[in-house]
């Protein structure tokens, strides 16, 4: 078979009759059209889309009333683990690379304005209020990290005053919130200075699971997909009249870069990082008891909103 009716229906195409293929097509159009009353015209577009690909996609499979019966189990369990406290649907869209996509298609590339990436699920409102060269890590193991640079906007003119929330993993690859003690670390909320400039102390990013405990954890063990994340630490900039950027900064050399399960990385994302040994001056004088520490150095810039 060749063609776009071929590409429609998938390679078992040649199967099907015409008379099937015309029963086929009758049903996808009568449910178009038991939408051609939705009032509102962006309903009804994203309704008949999802049908028109939801039908494609069965006929293109062939799918059989076992596998349907087994992808509604499927979401089924995706439901029953999804609580006040875990949303197993938004980590399916992130498996699938679905909320990359949207990102993607929400946030067009704007001359030189920083990339965005994922949310994930561990932002929290309300995080501590973090001064100028203050500490996000709040006592979290890791090797401590000088973070520094700017916000501006898209003509290099600085951003002072704009909200800069990070948010970062320990060592051990465990949010805050994934402990059940209500403790807080690894986050904070900054202010961009008159310059535009920012630093904080965090810490160097290390890699850590999504969480694979529940269905979307069995679907990428049965595809033979790791649930690992490459190391990153997260941010989200927002200042007037400028987009909010939602993004990550990511480890040059590290080897999940190619294979981040949630389809995260973006080129200009990766920065280097300086590694300094115990003992090394730090940039603000900081004594760090003898620690080693990193430091990178990542500057924003916003687009218009
Ligand atoms: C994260 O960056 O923490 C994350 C992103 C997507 C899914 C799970 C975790
Ligand atoms: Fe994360």
């Amino acid at each position: 078979m060749s063609g776009e009716g071929a590409r429609a229906t998938g390679p078992a195409d040649d199967r099907v009759s015409a008379e099937q293929r015309a029963r086929e097509e009758e049903l996808v159009e009568r449910v178009v059209a038991s939408f051609d009353a939705t009032p509102d015209e962006r309903l009804r577009h994203l309704l008949v889309e999802l049908v028109r690909h939801l039908h494609s996609y069965v006929r293109a499979v062939r799918l059989t009333e076992s596998e349907w019966a087994a992808a509604v189990a499927f979401l089924t369990r995706v439901g029953h683990t999804t609580s006040g406290t875990r949303q197993e649907f938004v980590l399916l869209s992130d498996v699938l690379g679905l909320s990359m996509q949207t990102v993607a298609v929400n946030n067009e590339a704007y001359r030189n304005a920083t990339e965005a990436t994922v949310f994930g699920p561990f932002f929290v409102d309300e995080a501590p209020v973090v001064e100028a060269g203050g500490d996000i890590a709040g006592g979290a193991p890791g090797e401590p990290a000088w973070v520094e640079g700017t916000v501006r906007d898209v003509d290099g003119n600085p951003l002072p005053g704009a909200r800069i929330e990070v948010w970062e993993a320990d060592a051990e690859g465990l949010y805050d919130v994934q402990h059940e003690d209500g403790r807080t670390y690894g986050r904070g909320r900054l202010v961009a200075g008159d310059d535009g400039g920012y630093r904080f102390w965090g810490l160097f990013p290390t890699p850590y699971p999504i969480p694979d405990d529940g269905p979307v954890g069995d679907l990428l063990a049965s595809t033979g997909r790791s649930p690992l994340r490459a190391s990153h630490l997260h941010f989200m900039v927002s200042a007037p009249g400028c987009r909010t950027l939602v993004t990550h900064i990511f480890v040059r050399g590290d080897e999940l870069l190619e294979r981040d399960s949630v389809f995260g990385v973006k080129e200009s994302l990766v920065l280097d990082w300086e590694h300094h040994p115990a003992g090394a001056p730090t940039p603000d004088g900081r004594d760090l008891g003898g620690r080693g520490w990193a430091r990178t150095r990542f500057d924003i810039v916003l687009a218009p909103a």
